[in-house]
């Protein structure tokens, strides 16, 4: 299967998102403490590391949802650290949730709009009153929601209500959610979490395509097949610190993350 062709071709591409010395702590515990990595454009890049070594902090930081107490966050050669996420969201920074954030009796179509919203003129208020100019925009909107949903598969569930979905059908609706805001770089938090072998080589393709279409990747996920066949760099952290990065290869082969990992397999936290 072709799976790195774009950045193979460009092995050090320049940098979408570049974070300096970030650090953040709540209380007494240091979830990062000054980490500083860069994600290639066009990359699909790992953060690995056991629980609670701060890679969902990470991703707050990176979407909007936290501050950092200290440390620059660049996307696109700008510093973003601090600005809001519905900010960030707008120029380009999509997110999935470690636990899927769904609205459950909303149909599948209805949750991929509301990703969309941002890149409405009219938004999501104006989509609800549904004023005479909304209607062009609104049935535009629409098919590029059933496109999406059949990019990921679930073209046959515009209808249902969300929360009707086996788990693995939501993981994939989180993702058209966050791809119909037209990010530039992903976040995926543990997106194979909960699902079996065939859906996780699907999520797998998945990923692959959505590099294709230009899209950088930053993805926090134990399943170690999943993450050694699809990233093309992996960063570790423990303890909210930077352990190592490298590719897949130098990374399964690092003495000090296999002594982090030692006792305590990535694929059981
Ligand atoms: N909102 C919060 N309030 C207090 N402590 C937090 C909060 N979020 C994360 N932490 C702590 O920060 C550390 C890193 O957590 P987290 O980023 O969720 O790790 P990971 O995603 O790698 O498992 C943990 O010790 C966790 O308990
Ligand atoms: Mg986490």
């Amino acid at each position: 299967m072709p799976m790195h062709a774009s950045s193979d071709n460009q092995p050090n591409p320049p940098p979408l998102l570049h974070l300096e010395q970030v650090s953040k702590a709540f209380g007494g515990v240091r979830a990062l403490t000054e980490i500083s990595f860069e994600v290639g454009f066009g990359r699909i890049q790992g953060l690995i590391g056991p629980n609670g070594a701060g890679k969902t902090t990470l991703f707050n930081l990176v979407s909007g949802a936290l501050k950092p107490d200290a440390g620059d966050i660049h996307f696109d050669g700008k510093p973003i650290q601090g600005r809001p996420g519905h900010e960030l969201v707008a120029l380009g920074i999509a997110r999935t949730f470690q636990n899927v954030e769904l609205f459950g009796s909303m149909s599948v179509l209805e949750n991929v709009l509301v990703g969309r919203h941002v890149r409405t003129r009219c938004g999501f208020w104006g989509a609800l009153i549904r004023h005479a100019g909304v209607k062009r925009e609104e049935r535009e909107a629409r098919e590029k929601a059933l496109e999406l949903l059949a990019f990921v598969g679930l073209a046959d569930q515009a209808d249902s209500p969300s929360q009707d979905l086996p788990f693995g059908w939501q993981r994939l609706l989180e993702i058209a959610r966050a791809l119909a805001a037209e990010p530039r770089v992903l976040l995926l938090d543990e997106p194979a979490a909960g699902l079996n072998r065939v859906e996780s080589d699907h999520l797998g393709d998945l990923i692959d395509r959505i590099r294709d279409q230009g899209i950088t990747i930053l993805m926090v996920e134990h399943d170690m097949g999943l993450t050694m066949r699809v990233c093309d760099r992996i960063v570790v952290l423990d303890h909210g610190r930077l352990l190592a990065q490298g590719t897949p290869r130098e990374i399964q082969r690092h003495p000090d993350v296999l002594a982090a990992y030692l006792g305590k397999s990535p694929t059981s936290t």
